[in-house]
């Protein structure tokens, strides 16, 4: 069943997330193909929250960095037609990737450079996802047509489990 954010309570969106997260880990049990695991990661939690409107994965365009470009590429994503490329830096997305540190974003059109793939998206959190190493492999975003729909609650389980499911 999807969980509605705005009248539970922080502890009940904590322990879905924890449920959501052991599903999507015995989905990928075995797996090692990144793309399936982000096709996997993207539809479950999609699914799971009714207050998620575009979520998905920009990942880190390897062939741009051997040419000494820094920028994200659309990966597995779920929701609508969303840009096809953000240079570091550019947007919520690209300050994920320069900074190394999620970003909480309560109202996306107050955020200097924000790019609207679609404007009803409101608000939005983006988290960093590593590799075993510590490298950054892509970032995993999640809009929302509310604002201030996201807060720490999101913020710990994601980073929990995108550190489980990628730094591996
Ligand atoms: N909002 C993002 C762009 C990606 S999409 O919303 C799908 C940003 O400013 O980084």
């Amino acid at each position: 069943m999807a969980y509605i954010a705005r009248d539970d309570r922080p502890e009940d969106k904590a322990a879905r997330y924890a449920e959501v997260a052991e599903e999507i880990m015995a989905v990928l049990e075995g797996e090692p193909n990144r793309t399936a695991r982000m096709a996997t990661v993207a539809s479950m939690l999609h699914d799971a929250f009714e207050t998620f409107f575009w979520t998905g994965f920009y990942v880190v365009d390897e062939d741009k960095r051997a040419a000494g470009t820094d920028e994200l590429v659309v990966g597995p994503y779920q929701g609508t037609l969303g840009c096809l490329r953000i240079p570091f830096g550019r947007g919520v997305c690209g300050a994920a990737a320069v900074t190394g540190e999620t970003q909480l974003i309560d109202d996306v059109h107050a955020f200097p450079g924000h790019i609207a793939c679609d404007s009803r998206s409101a608000s939005e959190i983006v988290v960093p996802v590593r590799d075993v190493e510590g490298r950054l492999l892509a970032v995993f975003d999640i809009d929302s047509t509310e604002k201030a729909a996201f807060d720490r609650v999101d913020q710990a389980a994601l980073e929990d489990l995108l550190n489980r499911a990628f730094a591996v």
